[in-house]
């Protein structure tokens, strides 16, 4: 009788299964908040840089995850391509995480170090210099955009509150750190510093 009442009131329907599926969504989601596993930073993880903080920004403002994902998944085709397989604990200071699922380009989530410097500032101005089936855009004025030394500050500041352990020492320096600087070094400095935490095989 009362499932019939039920059955025939969708509205009701639909309100019952939001309910049912979201036990269902809670009993997987609640315990991520509590796993060391996937709250406590891995060994040896650093906050980002003043300098790398603001190449994530720019990496974030070019859309440069559009056609790149950080996130490499545990199976032999992408280990051997790109090394150790990604973990939680590698991403705890990133606020948002840019794993994403798009792949027009390879993942970056272990970029750094792979590539020299210079290799990264001549890919960026223009990447069929040194990949010349590339379809990567270039990024040219990246290299004359300086950095706004005077946001940088706030930025660590505001990641503080989010726990990002920033020292007062390290936000007193920030913007000395990245004054004149242009966006193309901190982009560069960002992704040398990707995936390093984990000791891989390359
Ligand atoms: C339209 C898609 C597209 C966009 C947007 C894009 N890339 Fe790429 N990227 C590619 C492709 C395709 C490759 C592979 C060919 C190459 O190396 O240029 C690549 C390669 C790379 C590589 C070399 C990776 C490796 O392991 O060899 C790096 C580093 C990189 N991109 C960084 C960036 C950054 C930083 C941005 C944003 C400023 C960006 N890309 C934006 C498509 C893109």
């Amino acid at each position: 009788m009362s499932h019939e009442v039920v059955e025939k009131n969708i509205g009701l329907m639909v309100i019952f299964i939001l309910i049912v599926v979201s036990f269902g969504g809670l009993a997987e989601i609640v315990p991520l908040f509590f796993l060391d596993q996937t709250t406590k930073p891995v060994e040896g993880l650093k906050p980002y840089t003043a300098l790398q903080l603001e190449g994530r920004d720019v990496y974030i403002r070019e859309g440069c995850y559009v056609c790149h994902s950080q996130m490499i998944r545990p199976f032999r085709a992408e280990t051997e391509r790109y090394g150790h397989y990604s973990v939680a604990g590698e991403f705890v200071y990133d606020h948002p995480f840019q794993w994403g699922s798009k792949r027009t380009g390879p993942d970056l989530a272990r970029v750094g170090g792979r590539y020299s410097d210079e290799w990264h500032r001549v890919h960026l101005m223009n990447p069929r210099d040194v990949v010349p089936e590339s379809v990567m855009p270039g990024f040219p004025w990246l290299a004359e955009n300086k950095i706004d030394a005077s946001k940088t500050p706030l930025k660590m500041k505001t990641l503080r509150t989010l726990g990002v352990p920033y020292t007062d020492e390290q936000i007193a320096n920030a913007s000395k750190e990245v004054e004149g600087k242009t966006e193309m070094d901190a982009l560069i400095a960002y992704l040398q510093g990707l995936g390093t935490a984990i000791k891989t095989r390359r």
